[in-house]
């Protein structure tokens, strides 16, 4: 018997947003049948770019949204609580930016929300695969973290594929998430290879019809994944 441990998610990123109508992005989305948004936190250092702050969880959520938090900055837990009081439900650190990965997810989970993991493309998985008990979300980054609009980097499905063999072996209730440059063209792959929570922002709010672009990536997406086989 197939049991998928959960529906497949593709989650637009609101760093690819319109500014001056995030709100009404948001509504198109929503009504194509989105439910989950991915808000990233960059802060200059830990990234090259600067981006959003609590408020544009609060916007999301207020649309009804389940969000995602990605902090990429040098003090995930410092800024934890503010994301944490503006409604986020899952709040992602950078392995990178923490001293111990287990801690830190404990820690996050102690404010009241779900907490995720992510490894930059140069940083091998096996730190990942190591902390997956106390995860809720391992996030794979398919580009250099920064901005959106990037070339996706397919030479990271294997740290996918490996996240999916690890969690499946230990029937980990654990969302592998894919972030940067995926689109239409390579979100079968990334299914294919074992996530199940695909961020997608140029993809999905840079084309002409947000709705319309969500709808396909989601078809496509799940056409693809094959739930873990349960005995
Ligand atoms: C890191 C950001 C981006 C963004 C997705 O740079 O996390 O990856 O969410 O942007 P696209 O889908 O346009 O690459």
């Amino acid at each position: 018997m197939i049991v998928a441990t959960k529906t497949l998610a593709v989650v637009p990123s609101l760093l690819a947003g319109d500014l001056s109508r995030l709100g009404e992005q948001l509504d198109q989305v929503k009504a194509a049948g989105c439910h989950w948004i991915s808000v990233d936190v960059m802060d200059g250092h830990f990234v090259p770019n600067l981006s959003f702050g609590p408020d544009f969880v609060k916007l999301a959520k207020k649309k009804g949204f389940c969000v995602d938090t990605h902090l990429m900055v040098t003090n995930p837990l410092q800024v934890a609580p503010w994301f944490v009081e503006a409604g986020t439900d899952i709040l992602t650190a950078h392995i990178e930016a923490v001293e111990e990965p287990v801690a830190a997810l404990k820690k996050i989970k102690s404010l009241g929300v779900k907490a995720g993991m992510a490894v930059k493309p140069k940083t091998p998985v096996d730190g990942l695969i190591g902390c997956l008990a106390e995860c809720d979300l391992a996030l794979v980054m398919t580009v250099e973290p920064g901005f959106g609009g990037q070339k996706f980097m397919a030479d990271m499905m294997p740290k996918v594929a490996a996240l999916r063999a690890a969690i499946d072996a230990k029937n980990l209730e654990c969302w592998i998430q894919v972030d940067g440059g995926v689109n239409a063209v390579n979100i079968a792959q990334c299914a294919a290879a074992g996530a199940d929570s695909l961020v997608a922002g140029s993809a999905v709010f840079a084309a002409k019809d947000p709705a319309a672009a969500f709808r396909e990536l989601e078809l496509k997406a799940r056409a693809a994944f094959k739930p873990q086989q349960q005995p």
